[in-house]
């Protein structure tokens, strides 16, 4: 009788598993067809050779100029990637702290994987994305370390517990917990009370690019796309099909 119930559970509890799997391969199904269905037209906005910059760094100004004002939460939030000397590419956001004719400055670890990466193989690229303005921008070229002076002045802007951060953090390196990295913020906190300086292994990078693209969304998937590529120290323009 006893093993009858036994065998009896044991059918349900197989029915029960197998009832339940096949709930959960539904629900991914259903997830994954409505990915496949997310579909969105772009028609905001349109890029002409006539109305485009003939300098990159004007034409991306006009775009941040314009990220800026979009109460987007990041606006200046830009992917880097780099690649190691395996030739194997990542990438990882970082927020844009300036620009001007010499390049594009973020600020990060010397130490890191990134910079660790940048250190073998300097090329790299950019990419900003911004979906309510239906707008990409790529930017390609060698990265270089800024000065130290150029560091400095950033670093001292920043508040103090992101100095203490950017002490406390060896970035990239595995952490056995988070109270390891607390207790460390707590032990600079009494060393470096209130000037806390510029560590040798922080500060930032200047993408210097000799090539931008600029994307924007169109009708039916047919975008604009103007490519500017430095040959001979002019900026060369061409359209690319979408
Ligand atoms: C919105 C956002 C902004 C970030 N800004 C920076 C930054 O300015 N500098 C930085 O080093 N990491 C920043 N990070 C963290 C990086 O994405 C990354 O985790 C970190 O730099 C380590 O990268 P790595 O191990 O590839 O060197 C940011 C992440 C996010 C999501």
């Amino acid at each position: 009788m006893i093993r009858i119930m036994d065998i009896s559970i044991k059918i349900n509890m197989t029915l029960l598993n197998i009832t339940s799997y096949s709930f959960y391969i539904t629900i991914l199904k259903k997830k994954m067809e409505d990915l496949s269905n997310i579909r969105r037209d772009y028609s905001k906005f349109s890029l002409d050779k006539n109305s485009i910059k003939n300098d990159p760094f004007e034409q991306f100004d006009i775009w941040m100029q314009d990220a800026l004002k979009g109460e987007f939460l990041e606006p200046t939030a830009v992917a880097v990637s780099t690649v190691s000397d395996g030739n194997r590419p990542s990438s990882r956001i970082v927020l844009l702290k300036s620009y001007d004719e010499k390049g594009f400055v973020f600020y990060t670890n010397y130490l890191s994987r990134k910079g660790n990466e940048i250190a073998k193989n300097p090329y790299g690229s950019m990419l900003f994305f911004w979906d309510k303005f239906e707008r990409q921008i790529r930017i390609e070229g060698k990265i270089e370390k800024i000065t130290k002076e150029e560091s400095n002045n950033y670093f001292v802007k920043r508040p103090y517990t992101s100095r203490l951060g950017a002490w406390a953090s060896e970035q990239s390196k595995p952490l056995k917990s988070r109270f390891t990295l607390i207790r460390k913020v707590a032990a600079l906190m009494v060393k470096y009370p209130v000037d806390v300086p510029l560590p040798d292994f922080w500060g930032g990078y200047r993408l210097i690019p000799d090539e931008f693209e600029f994307w924007q969304g169109r009708e039916s998937r047919l975008h604009d796309r103007f490519q500017y590529k430095l040959l001979n120290n002019k900026w060369d323009i061409e359209r690319l099909m979408p």
